[in-house]
């Protein structure tokens, strides 16, 4: 599977997905990395690692519409199958979503429906919940609320800043990640409406967080 993966910083779930790859975990390839921005981490990454890569910048286009075109162009002609948003900052459209049709998926600090939009960490905070997670699921027209392929739950603990709750859940981001991106090659994952279903999953293993095999 060729793999296209969308970036706008850090870029540490890129890296789980190189990690990944590179111990023989995934057979999948990353075909091109697209950052909306310049001088990233993401992009230190990819140098690190060979690993393609293009800067697609919103202000480069007059519109929204060229500026995914643009993006789709670049992802078509690298032959990729699958779009993994990880830690991708804009809100992709039609114009993008029609092109790659259940084949976009993003990972977002939440268990969603909760907490969608920026900064879901701060969100559950505020809320005052005692669980949060997060959340892989194929992007739809709406808003971090396509149907949920995986999710890990973490607790929210009494002490906790935004920055010690968002690197407890970005631990399971880095193992969820990938373990869908293994279910997706494997072609395992079959979508009802909003039920995602897989198939032979070795569900509940680990106590609390019924979406994680041992990957
Ligand atoms: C991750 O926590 C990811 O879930 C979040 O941004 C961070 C990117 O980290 N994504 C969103 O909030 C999308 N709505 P990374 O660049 O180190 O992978």
């Amino acid at each position: 599977m060729n793999l296209g993966i969308l970036v706008s910083g850090r870029g540490s779930n890129l890296q789980a997905i190189i990690d990944a790859i590179e111990k023989g975990k995934l057979k999948s390839q990353i075909a091109l990395v697209i950052s909306n921005k310049e001088g990233v981490q993401a992009l230190e990454r990819c140098l690190k690692h060979g690993i393609p890569y293009k800067v697609i910048k919103r202000k480069a286009f007059s519109s929204k519409e060229e500026f995914e075109e643009a993006m789709v162009k670049a992802l078509k002609e690298a032959s990729v199958d699958f779009v993994i948003l990880a830690g991708f900052m804009l809100v992709l459209s039609e114009t993008f979503l029609r092109a790659f049709p259940m084949k976009v998926v993003n990972i977002h600090p939440s268990l969603i429906p909760a907490f969608q939009g920026l900064n879901a960490q701060r969100q559950a905070l505020d809320y005052g919940a005692k669980i949060t997670g997060c959340s892989l699921h194929f992007v739809t027209d709406e808003l971090d609320n396509g149907p949920v392929i995986a999710q890990a739950c973490v607790p929210v603990l009494p002490e906790d800043t935004e920055e010690i709750l968002s690197e407890r859940i970005l631990a399971y981001e880095h193992r969820i990640l990938p373990q869908v991106i293994k279910w997706l090659e494997e072609g395992r994952v079959k979508v009802e409406g909003r039920r995602v279903i897989v198939e032979g999953a070795k569900y509940g293993s680990l106590p609390f967080n019924p979406s994680l095999e041992d990957f």
